[in-house]
């Protein structure tokens, strides 16, 4: 089957800082990286990393031609990918000693993504094939109704977390991936228990200590799932690789545990790098690291 994935392409700027910086307080950076990211981006590379068949829907300005051109070489299909008046998208990303981030985002072209794309590429889509989305794009509530009246399953990461996107998306969702302060942000918010999202399962992430899942057909009770001991160098990245290899693995015809469990050895396995969607691990490192 094929994913869909409705998403972001960002230009990563990536500052290695000795601390995130406080109100006021200017620091040097000791290294700098620039490489393509962007939530949507990062999903696209890590499902077609797992041996998914992914198609990016976004959109770059004429300066992003580079960031298509590597998409496709890291097996993404590119062909619903538009260049739009405007900047490409970017973040400023600090990273401080502990491999934590604060990450700044400028949308520029993941906001132009034209109405008539999303229309054209889901015309191609099939019963069974995935849409995913995240926040860092428009259009998510629109693809999400032509997705499901076309028979796909949709799997939305919440993030950052955006109250009316979520909103409208919710009710389409079939699979919701979020980290403990979303889930936190989007209950308080929204005021919505599990029952109350109105998604089959929700899978929630917790960083080094994995995270639990959360299912209807479970009564909604929480089961548990560890994430590998690493070193963190960099967590940038990490939960969107998690949830591209997790949507790959359910493509593929795992069970969710397993599924769950691919996922967590790759975005482990993630954070012991620097870097966004140029290093995203593939299926072969991911086994290779005996995690
Ligand atoms: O989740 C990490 C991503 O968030 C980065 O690649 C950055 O572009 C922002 O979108």
């Amino acid at each position: 089957m094929t994913i869909w994935n409705l998403g972001s392409i960002n230009a990563d700027l990536a500052y290695a800082v000795p601390h995130l910086p406080a109100p006021g307080e200017t620091i040097a950076a000791t290294s700098r990286m620039v490489g393509l990211g962007g939530k949507g981006a990062n999903m696209s590379v890590a499902a077609a990393r797992c041996a998914a068949r992914v198609v990016h829907l976004g959109a770059v300005g004429a300066d992003g031609a580079w960031a298509i051109e590597r998409m496709m070489e890291y097996g993404v299909d590119t062909r619903f990918i538009a260049t739009v008046d405007g900047v490409t998208g970017h973040a400023v990303i600090m990273i401080d000693a502990a491999g934590e981030n604060s990450i700044i985002l400028h949308h520029g072209a993941n906001h132009e993504i034209p109405y008539d794309l999303l229309a054209r590429a889901l015309s191609e889509a099939g019963t069974g094939d995935w849409l995913l989305m995240q926040n860092e794009t428009l259009l998510q509530p629109e693809a999400a109704q032509l997705a499901r009246r076309m028979g796909l399953k949709v799997a939305y990461a919440p993030a950052p977390f955006e109250p009316e996107a979520t909103r409208a998306v919710l009710p389409h969702v079939d699979l919701l991936v979020l980290n403990a302060l979303e889930l936190e942000q989007l209950q308080q918010v929204l005021g919505l228990d599990f029952a109350g999202m109105g998604v089959a399962t929700v899978v929630v992430t917790e960083g080094a200590k994995g995270g639990r899942v959360h299912q209807q057909r479970g009564g909604w009770q929480p089961e548990r799932f560890d994430a590998p001991k690493v070193v963190a160098v960099d967590t940038t990245g990490a939960g969107d690789t998690f949830t591209g290899y997790l949507v790959a693995g359910l493509d593929r015809g795992m069970p969710l545990r397993q599924a769950i469990g691919l996922a967590a050895r790759a975005s482990a396995l993630m954070v012991t790098r620097n870097g966004t969607a140029d290093v995203i691990p593939d299926l072969k490192d991911v086994q290779d690291a005996g995690l």
